[in-house]
């Protein structure tokens, strides 16, 4: 049972979430099928999505999925029963499928989901990056180049980049550095491939999932005295050097200073 546990633990929450939702599936056809054979009057069709929904909810808090796992499987049926109640064409939906699957195609695997920061931290960041020296600086995950582009003007003595893992968000960011000839630099690729020992700061706005691994890579890669950014998720049990929070509306920044 511990290992059918520890198994589960390290299927990708998406393979779980089409498990749960494939469970409640026949599950839901069952009783709506038994409920069809003993009423004269067929239930509305809305009453098998919300079926499904319950079930589907049910199941991943029975298996102590994340809460708000349970949540995402209590709303996934019943939008999906309002959109085919909506009768949108079907190429909508290809359109949609693609526009999501460049933006988001990585985060079943990554557990990190593009979304962008605010102007007021691309300026927060800028005034973090020490002065003393060149500095080589790197967003990783850097989703459209915003802060990369922002801090690369703010800071024009320093060598600014970001490696994003998502085609669609890195593509944006590649023509925009090539449109607004910015000097800063985007890649395609995985930040887990980096070697972090050539930065001097690293800033971070991932999840809370990847956090414990980004540390386990940076005390053993950055060099001493170099700063790991991280904004809005702390790094469980780390005291960070210094935390800044520009106003109740925006999360905290956190600042770790790396010593050996
Ligand atoms: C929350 S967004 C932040 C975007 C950008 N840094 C900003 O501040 O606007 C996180 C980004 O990290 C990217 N990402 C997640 N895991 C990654 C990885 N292993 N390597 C590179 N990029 C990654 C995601 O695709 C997403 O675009």
């Amino acid at each position: 049972m511990r290992c059918m546990t520890e198994k589960r633990k390290k299927l990708p929450p998406v393979v779980m979430a089409v498990i749960i939702q494939s469970v409640a599936l026949p599950l839901c056809i069952t009783v709506y099928t038994v409920w069809l054979a003993n009423l004269s009057n067929p239930p509305p069709v809305y009453v098998l999505f919300l079926m499904q929904a319950l079930f589907a909810s049910l199941c991943a808090y029975l298996i102590h999925e994340e809460f708000w796992w349970v949540y995402i499987h209590l709303t996934f049926p019943l939008i999906a029963g309002l959109l085919m109640l909506l009768n949108i064409p079907s190429n909508v939906y290809l359109a949609a499928f693609m526009v999501s699957t460049g933006l988001f195609w990585t985060t079943f695997i990554t557990r990190v989901p593009f979304y962008p920061s605010k102007p007021v931290i691309w300026n927060q960041v800028a005034a973090i990056v020490p002065n003393n020296k060149k500095i080589r600086m790197i967003d990783i995950g850097s989703g459209l180049g915003d802060l990369v582009f922002k801090v690369s003007e703010l800071r024009p003595e320093c060598e600014i980049s970001g490696i994003e893992i998502a085609p669609i968000p890195w593509l944006i960011s590649y023509l925009r550095k090539f449109f607004n000839r910015s000097r800063a630099t985007v890649r395609l690729g995985n930040y887990h491939h980096l070697d972090f020992s050539k930065y001097d700061v690293i800033f971070a706005y991932l999840s809370p999932a990847a956090m414990t691994a980004l540390w386990t890579k940076a005390q053993a890669e950055m060099n001493e005295q170099s700063l790991l950014v991280s904004h809005a998720f702390e790094i469980a049990n780390v005291q960070p050097s210094m935390t800044i929070q520009e106003s109740q509306s925006t999360s905290q920044t956190y600042v770790y200073a790396i010593k050996r």
